[in-house]
């Protein structure tokens, strides 16, 4: 028996399991990507409906992701494995660690530009923008050299692979548990500084104050991609984090503090940026480049600017990392856990083959600019071909996996070890992750997936 389960390692205790899993959540999704998308899609009413679908979908599907690792204590395949005979589900597992290992290798891009950012912070450049178009310029000139793009591939992914190769406790946990508070801590600076300017509250109106009008489908499924994205789900992430889980802890506690963890920040970031967006008139439908594009002109008007400037993208580059390293540990776990590799050479030829698979998401901003498979260049497919389909459908079977295949007798006895005082007192809640899982996630989940396909148009028009 020895032989064939080697003892494996698991988080030190509850905080350390939910830090590291929030750590996860929290990164270039909440603090680049959230506020640009509430900027272009009207405010506070896509907030409601982003916060209707992480409640809904994100949070049953969470605790559903977190329950299967923890049962199995096995990477995403080994989990299909353990608890279905049929192959196909194991390509579910498959499909998450291939995902892991494409996701990395586009997100340590921009990752990479958070961290040439900080130089540029520190250097006192983003402090000296006119005007817009000087600070896009200046982000342009960046980008458009693939020495300075692909190096700050490489650097960022350094930084990945020697936490993870430290393992679950000792790399993981222990820098999560740094890195959190610390993110926590700045983020909020950044806020409080915001909240201070003049004309602040015209930010906090955009935020809090909904136009029913802007709703419409294309929001509602722009939300729960977001937040799809932002709880890492439908990969195996979550369930990968959840395999190092004890038995001991209480998933659906946990999983409720990462979307608690996870909505804060984002709902800060929001804060802080349309506070001081607004302060300076500025567009905030900028879209992608709103962090890179327009926050530069703000620290050249803001007193303070150098400092707050230094502070925001050490904070951005601190939310991508702990995100980036569970994406690597899916890959990993599979290759240590399946393979029998050690972690050192999985850490070593992963990482190396995430850098090389970047490469040409890096080029797609300079010399690959113009190379395009469907209308998009490689960093825009690699991101749309996860974002939009092999998240969505990850989730979707996992949760048609949970609800209907490995069925809620056998579900409920594993997710009541640690939580048997949840259970006595509110049984009719865990009824709502039921109905909510087997019903609700699927269904909504397939209509983002027919979306993405581009066939949701198709039938509303023809119903
Ligand atoms: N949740 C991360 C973010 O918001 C992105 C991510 C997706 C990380 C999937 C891991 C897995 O930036």
């Amino acid at each position: 028996m020895t032989n064939q389960k080697p003892q494996r390692e698991n988080f030190g205790s509850k905080l350390g399991f939910v830090l590291a899993a929030a750590g996860s959540a929290v990164g270039l999704g909440n603090i680049w990507a959230f506020p640009y998308v509430v900027g272009s899609n009207g405010g506070a009413a896509f907030i409601f409906i982003y916060l209707l679908c992480l409640a809904i979908i994100g949070l049953p599907v969470l605790i559903a992701e977190i329950l299967l690792g923890r049962t199995t204590q096995r990477n995403p395949v080994g989990t299909f494995k353990a608890l279905s005979k049929s192959k196909l589900w194991y390509s579910v597992g498959g499909m998450g660690v291939a995902a892991g290992f494409v996701i990395l290798s586009f997100y340590a891009v921009v990752a990479g530009w958070s961290l040439g950012y900080i130089y540029e912070a520190l250097s006192g450049v983003l402090v000296e923008f006119v005007s817009a178009d000087k600070a896009v310029e200046h982000f342009n000139s960046l980008t458009a050299n693939p020495v300075w793009i692909i190096g700050m591939l490489f650097l960022f992914l350094i930084f990945n692979m020697l936490i993870v190769v430290f393992g679950v406790k000792k790399g993981i946990e222990k820098s999560s548990k740094i890195l959190m508070p610390l993110l926590f801590v700045l983020l909020t600076g950044v806020m409080i500084r915001g909240f201070t300017l003049d004309g602040a509250d015209s930010g906090i109106d955009f935020l809090f104050n909904p136009d029913w009008s802007k709703i419409s489908w294309t929001t509602v499924i722009i939300a729960l991609g977001q937040a799809f994205f932002t709880l890492s789900l439908g990969m195996g992430a979550m369930l990968t984090y959840g395999s190092y889980m004890s038995k001991k802890d209480n998933v659906i506690i946990s999983a409720i503090e990462i979307v608690i963890l996870d909505t804060s920040i984002a709902l800060i970031a929001g804060t802080a940026i349309f506070t001081a967006v607004f302060a300076f008139g500025l567009n905030p439908s900028e879209g992608v480049g709103l962090i890179f594009h327009t926050l530069p002109i703000v620290f050249s008007k803001m007193t303070g600017g150098y400092l707050f400037s230094i502070i925001f993208f050490i904070l951005l580059f601190i939310a991508a990392l702990t995100s980036s390293i569970s994406l690597l540990e899916v890959v990993t776990s599979y290759f240590v856990d399946e393979k029998k590799w050690n972690r050192k050479k999985a850490v070593i030829i992963m990482g190396t083959l995430v850098f090389l698979l970047g490469i040409p998401s890096a080029l797609s901003f300079n010399l690959l600019a113009n190379f395009k498979i469907f209308g998009m260049n490689i960093f825009d497919l690699a991101f749309y071909i996860t974002f939009n389909f092999m998240l969505p459908l990850g989730g979707f079977l996992i949760a048609i996996f949970v609800a209907w295949i490995w069925g809620f007798d056998k579900a409920l006895k594993e997710l009541r070890v640690g939580a048997e005082k949840i259970f006595e007192k509110s049984f009719w809640q865990i009824s709502f992750w039921q109905v909510f899982l087997k019903y609700f996630a699927p269904i909504l989940i397939l209509m983002v997936l027919l979306n993405s396909l581009g066939l949701l148009d198709f039938i509303i028009n023809s119903l």
